[in-house]
């Protein structure tokens, strides 16, 4: 095995996950750290970015990184199409987990959970507040089909621009939010060592349940 790669090697000195000093609500620990992540990530890194790992009906795992959001009581909410891959990856195996990293605070959050298509009223409310280029390279793109050449794209582009000349476009009714209600929730922090903190919250019979995890 070549060694430059075995080599990279980085201390984790900048912060602790105390149990007397954590949550009992995971959701108000993940707005915490990614409100602290916003302030620290240094862009163009999107400290909302995240991967979202999905199984197909084959037991294959697929993996992708998509934008959180909103949070809430409600769930995890990221939004695409719904006939793409991951759309029907997740119609038939309604369950995902998603990971964010963010380096600049030596952090992740693993999130576990099924996950359910969001109220057609905040999809439309969301839909309609992206700029009008997104907007119509929704209706433009048929996400995850094959496309001949990019000219096909940039063809369906110029077939939705003057289909919805001077007027905005409706949401599609095959693209809109996913909302993944958490199950299991995992903060890791990194410490010196490699004798990191883990703090691994499941939801048992409406609670949250913390548990201290080996690193
Ligand atoms: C930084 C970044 C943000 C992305 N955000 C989204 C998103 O919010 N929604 C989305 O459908 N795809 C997003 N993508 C594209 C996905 O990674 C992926 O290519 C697309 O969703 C198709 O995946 P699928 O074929 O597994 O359905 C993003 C990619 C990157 C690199």
């Amino acid at each position: 095995m070549p060694l430059s790669l075995a080599q990279l090697r980085r201390n984790y000195t900048l912060y602790g996950l105390r149990d007397d000093c954590s949550q009992d609500n995971p959701l108000v620990l993940f707005g915490q750290w990614l409100d602290q992540a916003r302030k620290t990530e240094v862009p163009p890194a999107e400290a909302n970015s995240m991967a979202l790992a999905t199984v197909d009906s084959h037991g294959h795992a697929h993996c992708r990184i998509l934008l959180l959001k909103g949070f809430g009581a409600d769930g995890f909410f990221f939004f695409g199409n719904y006939q793409s891959a991951k759309g029907q990856e997740l119609a038939d195996n309604p369950h995902a987990a998603m990971t964010f990293f963010w380096p600049g605070v030596e952090r992740q959050v693993r999130i576990e959970g099924p996950v359910v298509k969001a109220a057609a009223e905040l999809s439309d409310d969301y839909f309609d507040a992206r700029p009008a280029a997104s907007q119509l390279g929704s209706w433009a793109s048929p996400q995850s089909q094959p496309l001949a050449h990019r000219n096909e794209l940039e063809a369906r582009l110029r077939e939705v621009t003057e289909r919805f000349a001077g007027r905005q476009p409706p949401r599609p009714d095959y693209w809109g939010g996913f909302c993944l209600q958490p199950r299991r929730i995992e903060f890791w922090q990194g410490r010196p060592d490699r004798l990191h903190d883990r703090l691994d919250y499941r939801q048992q019979g409406g609670e949250w349940q913390r548990t201290r995890l080996a690193p």
